[in-house]
């Protein structure tokens, strides 16, 4: 017997940051109801402002009418409390990357969401078991992982856990696939797939130009013209920081103990340096500018 999938009405996102107002809008623009809840006053209009302003690009670009805009920014109620998420039939949460701050709301949603709803983190790097067992039904939570920017990335990874009931899993990836979005799903290891890949493979070239096998240059050339990538992976390295990407690579070692996340010593020294990749100016390369690569 097959059964129909859920059909999911309202959407709580909690954290209206980077992610949380992207996901907010991206929701809204497929049809949603949408509650954004962010910790106070100042959040909840930085939140809106997100929103209006990437909604405000897609009018200027003329891939939006101003009232599509109008509708969408109607379609989300900000608010800063959290109770408010009572008439939620699926909560995102996209607070800072903070086990304890994750957790606490996870606790908090037991007395507030029905107990149908479906919760779930865009966490990127946290463990979405934990945070789930924060719950007490740990079954009706997933990881929804959206890539930055929300509004513009394809692809959502979605988390299972060992405990996330099968019927849950399917609801989301039929809701994800409603947003126009590609669903993947995976298991519950920090990286996901594509940051698991992306990044060991980012690693062993850092580990190539340590060993002074080629040079960055021809790092980057032999992926850009050889596979396609439009970027090589130590401007790529540059443009995500170097600080962001050794974090990253020691969360993954640290849970992962695969070797191929163990990071470069050369990552630790130049994020030590403060050679962080384009945000300082200096990275693999120089940036006289924010976008023009020097070569020194
Ligand atoms: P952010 O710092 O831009 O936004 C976090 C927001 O959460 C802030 O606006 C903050 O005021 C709010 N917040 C904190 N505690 C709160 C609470 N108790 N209740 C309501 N709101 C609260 O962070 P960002 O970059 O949006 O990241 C959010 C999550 O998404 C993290 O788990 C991160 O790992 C994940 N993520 C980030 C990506 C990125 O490229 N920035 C990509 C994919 C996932």
């Amino acid at each position: 017997m097959t059964t129909e999938p859920r059909d999911f009405t309202t959407i709580g996102v909690i954290g209206l940051g980077t992610m949380g107002a992207g996901i907010a809008e991206v929701f809204a623009r497929n049809g949603f109801d949408v509650i954004g809840v962010e910790r106070d006053e100042d959040g909840m209009t930085r939140g809106r402002g997100h929103v209006e302003n990437s909604t405000g690009r897609a009018v200027a670009r003329g891939k939006m009418s101003e009232g599509d805009q109008r509708e969408l920014l109607g379609r989300i109620r900000f608010t800063t409390e959290m109770a408010d998420l009572e008439e939620a039939d699926l909560v995102v949460e996209a607070v800072v990357e903070s086990l304890e701050v994750k957790k606490a709301i996870f606790r908090a949603l037991d007395d507030i969401v029905a107990p149908s709803a479906v919760l779930a983190t865009n966490t990127s790097s946290l463990p979405v078991t934990e945070i789930a067992t924060a719950n007490s039904r740990p079954g009706r939570v997933v990881g929804i992982h959206f890539f930055n920017p929300a509004p513009v990335q394809n692809l959502v990874e979605i988390v299972r856990t060992v405990v996330t009931e099968p019927a849950v899993l399917a609801d989301v990836e039929g809701l994800v696939g409603r947003l126009g979005k590609n669903p993947v799903v995976c298991g519950d290891r920090a990286g996901f797939i594509a940051n698991t890949l992306l990044f060991g493979y980012l690693n062993h070239a850092v580990a190539m130009y340590e060993a002074k096998y080629a040079s960055r240059e021809d790092i980057d050339a032999a992926m850009r013209f050889g596979c396609g990538y439009p970027m090589g992976p130590l401007a790529l390295l540059d443009l995500i920081g170097l600080d962001t990407a050794y974090e990253i690579l020691e969360t993954m070692y640290r849970q992962g103990r695969d070797r191929l996340h163990a990071p470069a010593p050369i990552l630790k020294q130049m994020v030590t340096a403060g050679l962080l990749g384009r945000k300082t100016g200096r990275g693999f390369y120089t940036y006289e500018k924010p976008d023009s690569p020097v070569v020194v």
